[in-house]
Order: C-alpha cells, then structure tokens, then sequence
C-alpha cells in the first residue's frame, strides 16, 4: 500500500483489520424471524466502493415477498407485540443496543467496506451513535405516557420505513428503536448499495429473542421501497432519501390512512460573521460539507462569509484542506473516503462539469487519490452567483459553494432562498447575533459556532422541500403514535 504524503509530512498506513468481521456471501430476506429466500430468485451484489470489489449478494425482494413481511408484521403487531407489556419492549430494546455495542468493531468495519465511508466517523460517530438510540428509545418505551401527559395514546400498527446508504446503520437505529418504543411493528429495507449492516442488525435482533415478524428486513431497489409504499397494510411510512423519491412517496400515500414523515434533501447554509473564532470556523465548515465525503442530508454545502473576512477565510480552507487526506476509508489517518456508488461520483462530476460550463471559480485540494474505486477531491466553488445550479441543487459531495454578503439582512435572504430548510450553521462570538440568526433561518437544526453534531434527545428534521415530521427526542416518538 501507497504511502499518504501531505505537505511534509509522512504517515505510515494504519488500516483497520478486517479479521473479526463474518460476512455471509449471499444474503436472504429476514422475514417471520427466519431468513428466507425471495420469490423473484434475484440477487444483487453490493461491492466496496473503495476498490469496486464484491462483498456480498443479496436478496432482492419482490411484491410477493414484500406482502410476506408486512403479513409477518401484521401478525405479530395483533398477537404479540400490541400485548406486550411497555417495560418487557423495552428490555427488548436494551438488549439489541447492548448487543450492537459488543460488536461495535465489527459494525464499523462492515459499515466501512458497503458504504465507503472512513473508519474513524464509522467506529466514532455511526456506530454509537446507533446504539445511543436504542438506549434512548429503550428508555421511553414503559414512560410515554409521562412523554405526552393528558393525551390518550397509541401505537400505529405496521411501519414500513426506507432508508438511504449515507448513513445505513445509523439510519436503520432512527427508525426501528422509537417505532418499537411505541408498540409498532417493522418492515425495513436498507439502501441497495449498502444493506449490509441492516442485515448484520438482523442477526443481532434475532439473538435478541424477539418476538419473530416484530422486526422484518427486506432488501432490494426502490421497486421493493415502492411495494412497501403501496401495500395496503402498512399504517405508516418513514422515508429518508431524495427529494424526488419523497414526492413519489406523498403522491402515492395521499388519500390513504398512512401516517408519514419524510426527511429529504438539503442546501444547508453556513455563515460567519466577521468577529467568529476564525480557526474554530474552517474546521466547522470542514466537518459541514467534507465530513462522509459530503453524503450528508444536513451537509453544510452553501457558506457565506462576511466580505471583510473573506479573503482569510478563503486562505486558511484551503490551507486545511490540502492537510486532507482522501483515500482508503479503512486507514485510520483517512479523512475523506468513497463516494458511495459509481452512480454517485457520476452525479458530483456531472456537477462539477455544469459549473466549468458556468465559468465559475473552483479550487480543488492536490491531494493523490488511490487508481480504482469512486473518489473525489474536495472542491471550493468560489463567488458564485445565487442563480447558479451549484448552489441551488444539492450534489451530495464534497463540494463547496461559497458567497459573500455585508449585512445580517442580506445572509438571511440569501441562506433562506433555497426550496430546501434542514440545518444552518452560525459563526459569531456575539449571542445576540446567534439569537437574530436562529429565529430567522427557515432550518430545522441551527447549530452556533459548531455542525454535524447530533444527539438521539434532539429532534432532526426540515422545512420546505426537506421533508417534515421529526425524528430523534420526544418528536421522534410522535410520530409513530395515534394521539388523542
Ligand atoms: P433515493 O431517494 O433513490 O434512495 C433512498 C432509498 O429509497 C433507497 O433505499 C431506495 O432504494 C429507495 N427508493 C428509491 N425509489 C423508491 C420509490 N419509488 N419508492 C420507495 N422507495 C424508493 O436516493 P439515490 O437515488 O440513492 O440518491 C440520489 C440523490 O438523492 C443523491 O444524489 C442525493 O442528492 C439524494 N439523497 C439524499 C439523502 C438524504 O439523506 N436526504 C440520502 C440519499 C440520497
Ligand atoms: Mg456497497
């Protein structure tokens, strides 16, 4: 293996070991509390995008299979779960983040290899952030009613909840802990580029000892998200992805009993103002937007920096920014791995191609990148003007799109004029400030003077074209309850 130069400076490699990890070579659908082969007879393969190397086949599921898993859960929602006792729920629950804990190290490995993603945010951030909300939820199960006093509740019934590859495990703990929290029942299918850590869940829900068809993983592409979308069954819809497929989906559920929450796409806007911790800011905007290789809902992919700073501003990003090391995502000095899919990469330098066609200002880091595998540098798109694609779409990627203003008024119209409101990050050292910005930013999240920092007690979620409903903290419980 190569060695990572950085200006000067030499790091030996420091991969992972892969030793511990056990991955079958063929995956089956976990339905019913067994693993089943699909009826289609299909199976995909999901490889590592970090050398384009097979990893596994997996079960592609069908309408058929789809209607097993949501019968599976029907029945278990009417016979078992619906009478299980809240705090018996949640011992369940306790159990399954206590399991993933004692195989954390070989989430993190696996969730690495499917995703591309590096191990230092996968062992750091994924993988206990995932358990931390199944303790959390754990937590909630036998206390709802002191969640939501004076209100008569209860829970929905079957959940069909569709997930992306960004954050696989992690998005698979958002939904599956609250909505067993509450009393539902699940059928989850992961992202098809990274099912493998949904899968692993599986294993560990099944040592668990629960109740068989409480927990239903189906995997495959969006046809099998769409049968679980249309199934007539399913009281409930939980969608994290792209703004597009949300449309579909609130197309298809409108007129039907389902409850839904959607959490889509974003252009999240990151502002410093010219009295911030200058140093502090850089490393935020550099977590914001190059943190997962920019695969981020909440990604801080637009940043406005007020023009007497700009010039400083622009000279430290990219003086951090050639320190970054972009490459095998199991090396432990890695700081920016894959992109997720060939597809993906396809998407960012489609992207990148538009705004050389714009004539727009770009920089790039001169970093190496490893021969084979999907990779990008991390790229400043520098004074581009609002109109421009690069700043009103989002790429998914580590690209940067930065502006200038002069006045508090000015950053507010121009951050809120977007059709996206998941985050916002402001740089200040003044309060005042950090309060005028937070009441005036259209976001679901503000964070002040920090980013990308998340908790299973605080809710996450959008306005506009981001989505709606929340999840995580007491308005993640919500939304799998009827309230009265
Ligand atoms: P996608 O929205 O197609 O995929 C997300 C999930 O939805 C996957 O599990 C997929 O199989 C499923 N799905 C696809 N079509 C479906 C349908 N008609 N009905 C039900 N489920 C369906 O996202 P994709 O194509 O992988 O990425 C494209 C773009 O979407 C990215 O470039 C990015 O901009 C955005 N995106 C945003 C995410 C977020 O967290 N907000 C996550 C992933 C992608
Ligand atoms: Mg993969």
């Amino acid at each position: 293996m190569a060695k990572k130069q950085i200006k000067g400076w030499d790091y030996s490699p420091a991969p992972e070991s892969t030793s511990h990890i056990d991955l079958k070579k063929r995956y089956d659908l976990y339905i019913n509390g067994e693993w089943v082969k699909p009826s289609s007879k299909k199976y995909f393969k999901t490889i590592n995008p970090a050398n384009e190397e097979l990893l596994a086949e997996v079960a592609h599921a069908n309408e058929k299979d789809v209607d097993k898993a949501v019968k599976a859960a029907r029945k278990a929602y009417n016979e078992v779960w619906s009478k299980t006792s809240p705090s018996e729920r949640a011992k369940y629950i306790f159990r399954i983040a206590r399991l993933m804990q004692e195989r954390s190290r070989e989430f993190a490995v696996i969730e690495s290899l499917d995703a591309g993603k590096t191990i230092r945010e996968s062992r750091d951030v994924d993988v206990p952030l995932a358990c931390n909300h199944f303790f959390y939820n754990a937590g909630w199960a036998d206390k709802l009613e002191f969640a939501f006093p004076n209100r008569k509740i209860e829970s929905l019934g079957v959940a069909g909840q569709i997930i992306p590859w960004n954050f696989p495990l992690l998005m698979a703990a958002w939904k599956i802990a609250p909505a067993l929290a509450t009393g539902n029942t699940v059928v989850l299918k992961p992202a098809e580029t990274t099912p493998l850590t949904a899968l692993k869940l599986a294993e560990i829900i099944h040592d668990s000892g629960l109740p068989p068809g409480v927990v239903n993983i189906v995997t495959g592409y969006g046809d099998t998200g769409a049968a679980i979308v249309n199934h007539e069954d399913v009281d409930k819809i939980a969608f994290t992805g792209s703004t597009g497929v949300g449309k579909i989906i609130q197309k298809a559920v409108a007129g039907t009993n389902k409850k839904t929450t959607l959490e889509l796409g974003g252009k999240s806007a990151n502002i410093i103002m010219d009295d911030a911790p200058l140093d502090q800011a850089v490393e935020g905007i550099i977590n914001g937007i190059f943190f997962n290789q920019g695969h981020v809902c909440c990604a801080g992919s637009r940043l406005f920096v007020q023009e007497s700073v700009y010039d400083k501003v622009i000279e430290k990003l990219k003086h951090r920014m050639n320190s970054l090391i972009v490459g095998d995502p199991l090396d432990k000095n890695t700081d920016i791995g894959a992109i997720n899919s060939k597809e993906q990469l396809d998407i960012i330098n489609g992207y990148l191609k538009i705004g050389k066609d714009e004539g727009v200002e770009m920089y790039q880091s001169t970093c190496d990148i490893p021969g084979n595998g999907f990779y990008c540098r991390p790229t400043l798109v520098l004074n581009v003007a609002q109109s421009s694609r690069l700043v009103q779409e989002e790429i998914f990627g580590p690209v940067l799109a930065i502006q200038t203003f002069r006045t508090v008024d000015e950053v507010i119209q121009k951050a809120n004029n977007t059709p996206f409101g998941l985050a916002a990050g402001v740089w200040t050292d003044k309060g005042s400030r950090i309060f005028n910005l937070t009441t005036k930013l259209r976001a679901g999240v503000v964070w002040a003077n920090t980013y990308n920092k998340f908790d299973p007690a605080s809710p996450f979620g959008g306005y506009k074209e981001s989505g709606f409903g929340r999840e995580g903290g007491l308005h993640g419980l919500e939304g799998y309850l009827k309230m009265n």
